[in-house]
């Protein structure tokens, strides 16, 4: 039997939301996972890469050893119902840009995990997805909107479980992604981070938080202007990404351009626009990266509604 499932992008943190918010993004990674292999082959992962721009990335960052992330992902499902995988291939189709916070890596987790609890006859609900998701990757924010889709703010609770909402984002606003071609991996971006942080700075991210939800189920523009901003993660990686602040420098006196945030742990940037300003925006944005000589990749990329989905069986 053989198995496939196509997982989303995502995006994380959205600024404030640092470790449990982020949304699902229409670029793909499709895991399939082939178990009609002869006995004593073992565990095999092929990566495929789709996007010719990105080829030697991403085959590079994906591991195909048995201690991948792939592999442990398929070992703890099997584990979690008394079982050892022995003979599987599993292939990865890759677009979603690697080291670029655009949840790569959260994709093929539960792309793993989604095929292979499929292969196992369901064995696993979307909670213990979610928590095995979560126990590789270490936070909750990008392996749940690539199960669920949408915007989701999420926590993994004392007990392991996921707590999730989904959060409708609106019609109204656009986001452009702006993918450079620089590399920034998550460890290095997480490294930079410190342990504590000064209780004002605490405090202004609760409240920007709290204006983001509301922004977004009130569709305020006013209110997501101020809420796009974070002290939490972004003023210490900003050294590894001066596009941030230079394109959020450049967009901040234009109406119709909510904010710039960091993707995830970065290096991509995600502002956020009015429809109608989507060229604008778009504009701005090639305008910091060619002055700062960065190449780039900018799209105008819709919220994906659709988790992981298995798409043939
Ligand atoms: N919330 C995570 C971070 C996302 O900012 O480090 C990247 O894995």
């Amino acid at each position: 039997m053989k198995v496939s499932v196509k997982v989303p992008a995502t995006s994380a943190n959205l600024g404030p939301g640092f470790d449990c918010l982020g949304l699902a993004l229409p670029i793909y990674n499709t895991v399939t996972i082939d178990e009609t292999v002869l006995p004593g082959t073992g565990v095999e992962i092929n990566i495929l890469a789709q996007d010719e721009s990105y080829d030697d990335l991403i085959i590079d960052h994906i591991p195909r050893d048995e201690n991948s992330i792939v592999y442990k992902a398929v070992e703890l499902l099997y584990n979690s119902i008394g079982q050892t995988p022995s003979e599987l291939k599993i292939n990865i189709q890759t677009t979603i840009p690697v080291t670029r916070g655009l949840g790569s890596s959260a994709a093929v987790i539960v792309g793993a995990l989604m095929a292979a609890n499929h292969l196992l006859g369901e064995p696993a609900d979307e909670s213990a997805i979610l928590s095995i998701a979560t126990e590789i990757e270490g936070h909750p924010d990008n392996v749940t909107p690539a199960v669920v889709g949408g915007l989701v703010l999420s926590s993994m609770e004392d007990d392991g479980s996921i707590l999730y909402r989904k959060i409708h984002w609106p019609d109204e606003w656009a986001i452009i992604v702006c993918i450079p071609d620089v590399e920034l991996a998550t460890e290095i971006s997480r490294s930079v981070l410190p342990e504590t942080v000064p209780l004002q700075d605490a405090v202004y991210n609760t409240k920007r938080m709290g204006m983001l939800i509301q922004a977004v189920n009130t569709v305020d523009d006013e209110l997501m202007k101020a809420a796009l901003s974070d002290k939490l993660h972004q003023p210490y990686r900003s050294k590894l990404v001066p596009w941030m602040d230079e394109i959020s420098e450049s967009i901040k006196h234009d109406d119709d351009i909510l904010g710039c945030v960091l993707s995830g742990a970065g290096s991509a940037v995600l502002v956020v626009a009015k429809q109608s300003a989507v060229d604008k925006a778009k504009s701005k944005i090639s305008e910091v990266m060619n002055n700062l000589n960065v190449k780039a990749d900018i799209k105008s990329l819709k919220v994906e509604n659709n988790g992981a989905t298995i798409i043939n069986a």
